[in-house]
């Protein structure tokens, strides 16, 4: 699944049949990670309800140019201005003959008129209508100016005619908007790896040993990549954190269950290991509650974890080309972080002061080094979201730059 995390689509429901193809789109759109802001046009709602918009895109639906209440809280010029994609689905033959002479009669063609940002067009019309010198010369027109389109296809039609005029299926409009947000996304083709949350190791069936972690850091560096375009996988412990949008969330339990699942996701480019994996656990899970029988407390006999990290670095011929861990830190941080790097065997450690009075665990933000083969590296205190979109940015280079170190 490519991921449309976070991505903005203005989307223009014109007059036409094909525009239930449209709350396919919306639905699909969505479960990518993008949100869509919907305006119907009088044409369009002759087709759906602003209510099936409104239900699917789960954001309001704008259809009238002069609303008081509409501009009130939310300016025409500023539903395209907050849009990264216009798309314009279906496209009559009418809205692409205004849009071409630059008319701004209702609220689409005002915003459309009123924007400066690329406009995807999905044409659906009568075969005649669309074979008509006129349309085929406006659509000329628009791509000539740069408006992307897509369809129409061959097929039936609603009219009871063949040929070509059904607008493109969801799946290829989604295709057309997955490659206009690809074209210059930095880890577009990549593939990344994030383990984030605690582990839980049983204890018996009530009782586990788990690691201090929100989840929040590792969640929000795979929402980073994912932004940044790659197919992410995140592997996540128990945490009270949704699935990021637009990246592919496993969920697993235990440290065993979290390698096997980094393991089976393998090849990727990129692995950062931000979980909080138990080092430990009880040799001998009970499978049955321990009862407080007897006076004296059961001995617990633990045994050690696999470390996720040390694994992936020494994958061999499936080794990610980075391999990136956390360290959480009281004292020496630099020191011990340069020490854990070379015990692990991976590229990078980010280095995270965990000190009490440091408000790092379950808290918004971190103190982070940057820690290489080559040195190290202090960034600003700042958010994890900003540590998050730094890390992303920082990962983007060295692949794109086929550089493994930091100060190389
Ligand atoms: N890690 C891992 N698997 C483990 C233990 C740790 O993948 N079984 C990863 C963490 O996700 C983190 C890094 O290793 O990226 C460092 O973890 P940390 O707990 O700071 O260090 P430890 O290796 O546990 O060393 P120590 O407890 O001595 O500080």
């Amino acid at each position: 699944m490519s991921s449309l995390a976070g991505k903005r689509i203005l989307l223009v429901v014109s007059g036409g049949i094909a525009a239930y193809k449209s709350l396919e789109l919306i639905r699909r759109v969505r479960e990518r990670g993008g949100a869509v802001r919907c305006i119907l046009t009088e044409g369009g709602a002759q087709f759906v309800t602003p209510l099936s918009l409104a239900a699917l895109s789960e954001d309001k639906v704008y259809s009238e140019l002069f609303s008081l209440t509409d501009e009130s809280e939310m300016g025409h010029i500023r539903l395209s201005r907050e849009a990264e994609l216009i798309v314009v689905a279906p496209a009559s033959a009418d809205i692409l003959a205004k849009m071409t002479q630059g008319r701004a009669d209702d609220l689409a063609t005002t915003a459309l008129l009123a924007s400066d940002k690329p406009v995807l067009v999905a044409p659906a019309m009568n075969v005649r209508m669309w074979e008509n010198p006129a349309t085929q010369a406006n659509l000329e027109t628009l791509k000539a100016r740069g408006v992307r389109s897509i369809g129409p296809n061959e097929g039936d039609m609603a009219c009871g005619e063949y040929g070509f005029g059904r607008m493109a299926e969801a799946a290829e409009i989604l295709d057309a908007i997955e490659a206009f947000f690809a074209r210059d996304a930095p880890l577009a083709g990549r593939h990344a790896l994030v383990t984030s949350g605690p582990t839980f190791e049983a204890i018996d069936p009530v009782r586990f040993i788990g690691n201090r972690s929100s989840g929040r850091q590792g969640h929000a560096i795979a929402l980073a990549l994912a932004r940044l375009g790659a197919r992410t996988t995140l592997v996540s412990g128990p945490t009270a954190l949704k699935d990021p949008a637009g990246v592919e969330t496993l969920r697993v339990e235990t440290a065993q269950e979290m390698l096997a699942a980094c393991e089976a996701a393998l090849p990727c480019d990129v692995a950062v290991c931000a979980a909080a994996v138990s080092d430990w656990r009880a040799k001998e899970p009970q499978a049955q509650k321990m009862k407080k029988n007897g006076k004296t407390p059961p001995e617990l006999v633990l045994t050690a974890n696999p470390d996720i990290l040390a694994c992936l670095a020494a994958a061999g011929n499936v080794r990610p080309r980075l391999v990136v861990g956390f360290a959480a830190e009281t004292q020496n941080i630099v020191e011990n972080a340069q020490a854990k790097l070379a015990k692990k065997g991976c590229d990078w450690i980010l280095a995270n002061d965990v000190s009490e009075g440091s408000g790092t665990f379950g808290g918004e933000a971190n103190t982070i080094h940057l820690i290489d083969g080559q040195g190290a590296e202090t960034w600003p205190r700042m958010s994890k979201d900003d540590v998050a979109a730094k890390l992303g940015a920082r990962i983007a280079e060295t692949l794109n730059a086929g550089v493994e170190t930091l100060t190389s």
